[in-house]
Formats: C-alpha cells, sequence, structure tokens
C-alpha cells in the first residue's frame, strides 16, 4: 500500500510516499523559516499562503523521485491537526481535492502521532513498548506507548513548551528564529560555571514540567547586565546556563518515567529531539541507568512529510476502514492525543 503524506500545520510544507512493502520511497520539504525570520516568529496568514505556493511543486517532485504515478497512490493521509487553522485548511483541502480527483481515500492525522512515530522510520527502529518524550515547539509530554494508537499521557508542561522556551530564550540574547539550534550552538563556547539557571520541577516528583520561569530566569540575567552590556562571550554563557537546565530536566524527567513505567526503552521525538547537547546527555544517561535511547533520523525530528505519511500506512494497516471517500474536511488546531485510542 503507498500512502501520500501531507503536512502544513506550521512553517513547513512536507509531502511523502511511504509503501507499507518498501518503506519510505521519496520525501519533500519546504522550510518557510527564512520568511518568518525577519518577524521574529511565524505569522499565520504567511504561513497558509506559502503552503498553497509550495504544495504541488512538492507533491510532483516526490512522485518524479519516487517514481511513482498519481494513479499508483491508494490512500492520502494529511495532518488534520494540531496547528495553526490556516496552515491546517491548506494541506487538508489539498490532500481532499487530490483524493477527490484521483478517486483515493482520504485520511486526517494527528501531527503528534506522526512526531510519536518517527523513529520508527529509522533503521533500527523500537519494539512496543516504549517510553515517548515528545519535544516540539508547542508540545513538551512524556508518553507511555503501547502500540499504534495506544498512547497514555505521563506528564507534560503546565506552561512553556521546550521548544518554545529555546525559541524565547534565543530572542532575548537576540538570537535569530527559530532559536533552538542558534541558542545550541552558541551554549558550546559558554562557561557551565558562569551561570547556574534554576532547573523548574526538577524535584516535583510527578512527571509534569515548567519552562516558563526558565525563559524568566534569562530575561533577568539580560535585564540585570543591561542588554546593550552583554558580550559575545557573555551571551554564549548565558546560553550554555539555559541549555544545561533544560537538557538536566528533559533528562532527569525521562529516566523518573522509566522508573515508574519499568521500560527500557525511551523514544525522543519532535524538534527539540534534534538538539545535540540533549542527545549527549541522553545518551550518558542510557549508558549509566542502562536504558535504550531511540532518535529519529535527523531529518525527521522537525515536521516532515514522512511521520505523516508513515503514521497514515500504520493506521491504514490495522484499520482500513479509517480512511473516507467523502471528501469533506475539517481542521483541528486542538486535538487532545489521548482521543487517538484505537481499541
Ligand atoms: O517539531 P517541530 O519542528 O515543530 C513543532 O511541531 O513545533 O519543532 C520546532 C521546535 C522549535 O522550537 C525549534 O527551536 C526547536 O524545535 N529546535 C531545536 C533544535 N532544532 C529545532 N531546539 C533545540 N536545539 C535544536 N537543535
Ligand atoms: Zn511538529
Amino acid at each position: 500500500m503507498i500512502v501520500l503524506g501531507v503536512e502544513s500545520s506550521c512553517d513547513e510544507t512536507g509531502l511523502a510516499l511511504y509503501d507499507t512493502g518498501r518503506g519510505l520511497l521519496a520525501h519533500a520539504l519546504h522550510s518557510q523559516v527564512a520568511m518568518h525570520e525577519e518577524y521574529g516568529g511565524v505569522v499565520p496568514e504567511l504561513a497558509s499562503r506559502d503552503h498553497i505556493r509550495r504544495a504541488i511543486p512538492l507533491l510532483q517532485e516526490t512522485l518524479k523521485r519516487a517514481d511513482v504515478a498519481p494513479a499508483d497512490i491508494d490512500a492520502i493521509a494529511y495532518t488534520q491537526g494540531p496547528g495553526l487553522a490556516g496552515a491546517l485548511l491548506v494541506g487538508s483541502s489539498i490532500a481532499c481535492s487530490l483524493g477527490l480527483a484521483l478517486d483515493k481515500p482520504v485520511l486526517g492525522v494527528h501531527h503528534l502521532e506522526g512526531h510519536l512515530l518517527s523513529p520508527l522510520l529509522a533503521s533500527d527502529p523500537p519494539e512496543f513498548p516504549f517510553v515517548a518524550l515528545l519535544v516540539s515547539g508547542g508540545h513538551t509530554q512524556l508518553m507511555r506507548v503501547d502500540g499504534v494508537g495506544q498512547y497514555e499521557l505521563l506528564g507534560e508542561t503546565l506552561d512553556d513548551a521546550a521548544g518554545e522556551a529555546f525559541d524565547k530564550s534565543a530572542k532575548l540574547l537576540g538570537l535569530g528564529y527559530p532559536g533552538g539550534p542558534a541558542i545550541s550552538r552558541l551554549a558550546e563556547f559558554g562557561d557551565p560555571a558562569a551561570y547556574k539557571l534554576p532547573r523548574p520541577m526538577l524535584h516535583s516528583k510527578d512527571l509534569n514540567f515548567s519552562f516558563s520561569g526558565l525563559k524568566t530566569a534569562v530575561l533577568t540575567v539580560v535585564k540585570n547586565q543591561g542588554a546593550a552590556n552583554v558580550c559575545e562571550q557573555d551571551k554564549a554563557n548565558i546560553a550554555r546556563g539555559f541549555v544545561d537546565a533544560i537538557v538536566d530536566v528533559l533528562v532527569a524527567k525521562c529516566v523518573a518515567a522509566l522508573k515508574q513505567t519499568g521500560l527500557k526503552r525511551l523514544v525522543i521525538a519532535g524538534g527539540v529531539g534534534a538538539n545535540s547537547q540533549l542527545r549527549a546527555a541522553l545518551n550518558a544517561a542510557a549508558e549509566k541507568k542502562r536504558f535504550r535511547v531511540y532518535y529519529p533520523e535527523l531529518e525527521f525530528c522537525t515536521d516532515n512529510g514522512a511521520m505523516i505519511a508513515f503514521a497514515g500506512a500504520m493506521r491504514l494497516s490495522i484499520n482500513p476502514q479509517a480512511a473516507r471517500r467523502d471528501y469533506a474536511f475539517n481542521v483541528r488546531p486542538r486535538w487532545p492525543l489521548d482521543e487517538l485510542k484505537i481499541v
């Protein structure tokens, strides 16, 4: 079965073709980062318009790379939510129009389920069950995953998401958007002893997170110095203090989640999963505490069409009736993951 995946929930347009027999056939992606950079964040209306411009050329590129004809597609999976309403509407309407034109069934996919299952696209995928840490720009959640559609929320952020904390702190340091990769690179040059920033909820005895205080701590340091007086080395030191604090909390909660569930496999998903300091700390903890960590391929950490095609294919493998042929569509900008249960 060949599934076309369409992702457009935020600022990346992603198209992909996944074959349940042969694996990922091809994928193509356009990131709008450069377009949103001058505004310091994603401008929803611009995002929607750009998805319209990019989707069809990316589809043509994907079909060509995979050497697949439109008639060979068996089903079309698209991100139905959560995300920006306008952006989601673009991908959903394109996917449903294609379905109608090609006479193929369509299926709305949950964006976070795509992230959650993305490590299964790697060459050495984890077996179920596992604990998953979902760390993206909009979400920070620890889940127990027993299979496709079998997710139990173990803990989540009470305020900012980890990616949001990276982006907001980077902005305070005058770095561009999105700030995650920039603050991570800068931290490599920082002195870990210069700023000891708070580790929110490290000892909270549950699996929840809170990151808004950490961002405020960065703001306080910058203000106390006077923004104009923060030299490059100081910026690197603050970046280092921030990264060390957030990584400490994420790793400690992952270890606690493994302990609580008795599981030995940890999966990291979402954009912050690309962070090199987080990966190094998790690898060190895994060796010490004897568990195994699985990461998606770097290109599938951030938003992409491959994870949507894959999640759609997994759902259809379990329940072929999940796809529809009515082609009416609505989007779900807010959509709790635990509503996805397959029983
Ligand atoms: O999963 P994703 O592409 O989009 C959402 O669904 O939110 O995640 C984007 C987030 C952004 O906040 C970005 O700053 C962060 O992931 N990110 C990183 C890194 N690469 C992306 N954060 C820290 N270090 C990175 N290397
Ligand atoms: Zn995402």
